[in-house]
């Protein structure tokens, strides 16, 4: 069986290299051997190599600078995935696909399950939205997983920011009025993968009976507050943390560009019945994260 992976660098990509070599022969791309401002670099890549499944975890994913740059933001994470789902539809395809808990406003006051109506805040939300939604159109037999608070002890996200900030400062002080699910990459790559038959007729069938949008993200919810202060505590000693105390902070406290849901966190009951996985607590996650 043949993958084709795009975005191997992120996050999530990285990982998922490592975890879909186990299911077939992977062909991994990052910028800028494809760049999602030009659909075409992927289309012919696809037409090259004839791939059984496409997995992308490619995405635009600075929330503050995409208020600046809107039509960048839409063309990587809306315009250029629904052109690789039409070449996926007209291929007979089956695609793998990454969203956010962002497209939620965080007003509902409990986790969101699938069938909650989306109504996002900011553009890299509407952006993702849109992709949701032109992959849908598109026909093709797909695989969305909506995600939250990706981190990984490689590089980027807020994990990363943490240890920074911790190696700076004595005092940190962390918004309690964002709740969402941290989420390992690696447990994420795990579980969107692990379940996939390897072999190319079987996956075609697998993906027609379980198309669908899926929530996926570590157990349980939490402030980034409390994340912090968990981060903190299971980080490596050698690390030389300066930070003493943190403190709880409000959003308004620290005005950004793009507004941020309250509480996004995901639901994924839906996910662990279809697919008789089990989701990990994200603190368990999290513990493993650091001895790797
Ligand atoms: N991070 C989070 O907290 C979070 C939360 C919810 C959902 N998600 C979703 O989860 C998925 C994976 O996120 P992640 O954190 O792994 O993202 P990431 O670390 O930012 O990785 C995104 C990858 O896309 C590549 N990329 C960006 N622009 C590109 C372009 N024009 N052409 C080709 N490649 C390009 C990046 O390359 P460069 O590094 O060279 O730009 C990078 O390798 C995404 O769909 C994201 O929307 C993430």
């Amino acid at each position: 069986m043949k993958i084709l992976l795009l975005g191997k660098k992120g996050q999530l990509g990285w990982e998922a290299q490592r975890e879909l070599f186990c299911l077939g022969e992977v062909f991994a791309f990052d910028f800028p051997e494809i760049d999602f401002l030009k659909p075409n670099t992927i289309i012919d890549l696809v037409d090259e190599i004839q791939p059984d499944l496409i997995y992308n975890a490619v995405a635009y994913t600075a929330v503050d600078k995409a208020e600046s740059e809107p039509e960048i933001a839409r063309k990587i994470n809306a315009e250029t995935p629904g052109a690789i789902a039409v070449v996926c539809k007209n291929k007979d395809i089956p695609l793998i696909h990454i969203s956010t808990d962002y497209i939620f406003d965080g007003l509902l006051g409990k986790d969101y399950v699938e069938s909650n109506q989306p109504n996002p805040l900011n553009i890299y939300g509407s952006s993702k939205l849109e992709g949701e939604n032109n992959i849908i159109q598109s026909g093709c037999d797909y695989l969305i997983f909506r995600t939250s608070w990706v981190y990984s002890m490689r590089e980027g996200g807020f994990l990363q920011k943490v240890i920074q900030w911790a190696k700076n400062y004595e005092v940190l002080r962390i918004v309690d009025d964002q709740i969402g699910n941290p989420t390992w990459a690696r447990t994420l790559a795990i579980l969107s993968s692990r379940f996939l038959p390897s072999s190319p007729m079987l996956l075609k069938e697998f993906f027609h009976q379980h198309k669908g949008i899926y929530h996926l993200a570590g157990k349980g919810s939490v402030s980034r507050f409390e994340w912090t202060k968990f981060i903190l505590e299971n980080l490596p000693k050698d690390l030389h943390i300066k930070t003493r105390s943190v403190l709880p902070a409000k959003t308004k406290d620290f005005p950004t560009p793009a507004q941020r849901p309250f509480h996004s966190a995901l639901n994924c009951s839906k996910f662990e019945n279809e697919f008789s996985m089990r989701i990990p607590e994200w603190k368990q996650s999290l513990v493993l994260s650091m001895i790797n």
